[in-house]
């Protein structure tokens, strides 16, 4: 299996979300035959969308911009599972990961003009076969819990993927991961990923129960808060 991994952390390798998506991986390479290839858009040259939409027209699927997303195009049409990786900024993606994202329009459809009932379907349909790819979200953000905090962000992934299409692992109290003495319970969180990417990397279905396991808050309310504020009050 190919895995394209995306990097949108503006931290690069220093992301605390790119931990969680470590632990994905070294599950996911347990099945020696799986083969990664990692990007990280804070390193890469990326010209932002020029708006010209030619590639919905003229040249049709195909960017007018040569730059680095020509390789990234390629690399998702080779991929079988696709994993983003990136903190929550501002109830949405990192600047970097939307200049990454809004280059994807050559990969939709070209839209006519139809009055669609989207449901849980995306709007556009991809122009390019698809099928049998896995998207995987994973993403970590500063406040206490998940819930309301991505409404905006799952709203946007279900408008261009479709509800159900990926699977979106979302872990709250980001900041943990870089306090020490934490080791034993992000260990034990991270165990969590490290068991979804054992069954992707075998090709296996993730169970809900599983994604929203990986999506519980690492530590409980009271203990989380008294580490937050001895943090800002550390460093005042
Ligand atoms: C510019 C900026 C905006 C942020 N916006 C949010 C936010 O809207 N909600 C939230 O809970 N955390 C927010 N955070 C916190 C990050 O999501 C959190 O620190 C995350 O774990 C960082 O992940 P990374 O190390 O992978 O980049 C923001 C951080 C920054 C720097």
């Amino acid at each position: 299996m190919n895995v394209l991994v995306i990097n949108g952390s503006p931290k690069g390798k220093a992301s605390n979300t790119m931990k969680l998506t470590n632990a994905l991986l070294e599950g996911i390479a347990e099945n020696k035959d799986n083969i990664i290839k990692q990007l990280t858009v804070k390193d890469m040259d990326i010209t932002p969308c020029l708006g010209c939409m030619s590639c919905w027209g003229k040249t049709a699927g195909k960017c007018v911009i040569d730059d680095v997303m020509t390789q990234v195009y390629e690399d998702i049409m080779q991929a079988d599972l696709v994993i983003e990786s990136f903190p929550l900024y501002f109830f949405g993606m990192p600047g970097p990961m939307k200049t990454f994202t809004d280059r994807m329009m050559p990969l939709m459809e070209t839209y006519k003009g139809e009055c669609m009932s989207i449901g849980d379907n995306a709007f556009h349909a991809p122009r390019f076969d698809m099928s049998g790819k896995k998207l995987v979200l994973v993403s970590t953000c500063g406040y206490a819990r998940t819930e309301e905090i991505y409404d905006a962000l799952i709203k946007e992934y279900n408008f261009i993927c479709g509800k159900g299409k990926y699977i979106p692992l979302l872990c709250p109290q980001g900041e943990m991961f870089a306090i020490p003495p934490l080791k034993p319970q992000i260990e034990a969180y991270l165990n969590r990923y490290r068991e979804i990417g054992r069954l992707l990397g075998r090709g296996e279905n993730v169970s809900v129960e599983l994604i929203n396991k990986a999506s519980e808050p690492i530590l409980p309310q009271k203990a989380f808060e008294t580490l937050v504020n001895n943090y800002w009050n550390s460093i005042l």
